[in-house]
């Protein structure tokens, strides 16, 4: 069954463990971006706080462990977790101290050493291979490290990983305030959604969202799509599309999904008109179109502002939300008045919101919006995983125990 279907979830969470004084071992997701050294958004730390405040004022000792990048099981030098524990100390206003290893005798005597309210911070999972190999024996050596173990990475709860998954073999496992919260928000626009109920859809490439599209066809009142994917339903149409992406080999995919939402009788709304350039770049020249359709030489960035009014039109009224890709390449501020202007749209419409994650969660944190919707998703691949209906096996593991 998945984990998603029902109400009170089937696994333990943190509150029901006792905590005092144990070493808890937890898995965060903090697979932030980095710039020069520095963490550039701190989404996903923050997101972790309410669990980690939790087994503080509980006097337990916390040692964290995740991933940073895809180091491929090597040790990358500007993958190290350090300036991520740096930027956890600020955040919290606490000491975090940063280990040399994730595994082995060293790691182990300075876990120990911890004292109750204590944060230890593990060097970068994923600088051994057999992190990402799920192998029984790092699973163990990561186990020796904690009395209890809590998964609150829910953006890597779709790999089956020793961190993610193997661990909770060896240990109490339960869930920390993230994951069930992600899980809560995510599983009630999957079951549970009040409607009317409309499905926003963005992003480079249809072949990314057609099986969340099959999921969710017979559930929702609507579809809105703009982003990239756009590009791939109006060639299906015959209608040019200059130097925008195309999927060639996806026309019959987006030929399907408006056939479908044909049959069920609900509406698809691409766009009206388009923002185009000469070339994807901030200095770009820039034009309008008046209808669907891109001249040659140029390329599709954003949707237009007869677009923006019919999209925020068909918003209103909206009771849920679920939102996934950004409409234009919203990062260069010339291309990224579509996305903002669904976001205010979303954020006005007094509708439960839930944004997927990923690019999506990036462009309504730049436009200062996150707040006003209902849940931001901090899991790219997981949320679209859970909301294609399939079991993520970090949320698996922890049922099993
Ligand atoms: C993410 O950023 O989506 C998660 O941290 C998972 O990272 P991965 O795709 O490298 O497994």
């Amino acid at each position: 069954m998945n984990p998603s279907e029902v109400e009170t979830p089937p696994f333990r969470t943190i509150r029901q463990l006792d905590l005092e004084g144990k070493r808890l071992l937890i898995r965060v997701d903090f697979n932030v971006p980095l710039k020069e050294g520095k963490v550039t958004d701190t989404t996903r730390i923050t997101a972790s706080l309410p669990t980690l405040r939790y087994a503080l004022e509980k006097k337990a000792k916390l040692i964290l462990m995740s991933h940073l990048g895809r180091p491929d099981g090597k040790v990358v030098e500007n993958l190290r977790m350090k300036p991520v524990g740096e930027a956890l100390s600020r955040i919290l206003g606490l000491p975090v101290q940063t280990a040399t290893d994730c595994v082995g005798p060293e790691v182990e005597a300075q876990a120990a050493r911890l004292q109750p309210g204590q944060i230890l911070l593990l060097e970068n999972l994923r600088f051994h291979p057999e992190e990402e190999k799920n192998d029984p024996q790092f699973s163990k050596a990561l186990a020796r490290l904690g009395d209890l173990y809590i998964n609150d990475a829910f953006g890597t709860a779709h790999r089956a990983h020793a961190s993610t998954a193997g661990v909770a073999e060896f240990l109490p496992a339960a869930a920390g305030f993230l994951l069930q919260s992600e899980l809560e928000a995510l599983g009630k626009v999957l079951h549970n959604p009040q409607r009317p109920y409309w499905l926003i859809l963005g992003g480079a490439k249809v072949s990314d969202k057609i099986k969340l599209i099959d999921n969710l066809i017979d559930k929702v009142n609507g579809i809105l799509i703009g982003g990239g994917m756009q590009y791939t339903f109006f060639v299906a149409q015959g209608i040019g599309v200059g130097n925008s992406p195309v999927e060639k080999d996806h026309l019959s995919t987006a030929r399907q999904v408006v056939a479908k939402t044909q049959q069920r009788g609900i509406p698809l709304l691409l766009p009206l008109d388009h923002v185009i350039a000469d070339k994807v770049a901030p200095d770009a020249q820039v034009k309008i179109t008046d209808r669907p359709g891109v001249p040659d030489g140029w390329e599709g960035v954003d949707i237009g502002p007869k677009t923006r009014e019919a999209f925020a039109k068909a918003l209103q009224g909206a009771r849920t939300i679920l939102w996934n890709g950004p409409l234009g390449i919203f990062e260069m501020e010339p291309f990224s008045k579509g996305t903002r202007a669904v976001a205010e749209a979303v954020a006005n419409c007094g509708a439960v919101s839930v944004v997927g994650g990923g690019d999506t969660t990036a462009a309504v944190t730049k436009f200062g919006l996150a707040d006003r919707m209902t849940h931001v998703s901090t899991g790219g691949g997981a949320s679209l995983e859970f909301l294609e209906g399939r079991e993520l096996p970090g949320v698996v593991a922890l049922a099993k125990r």
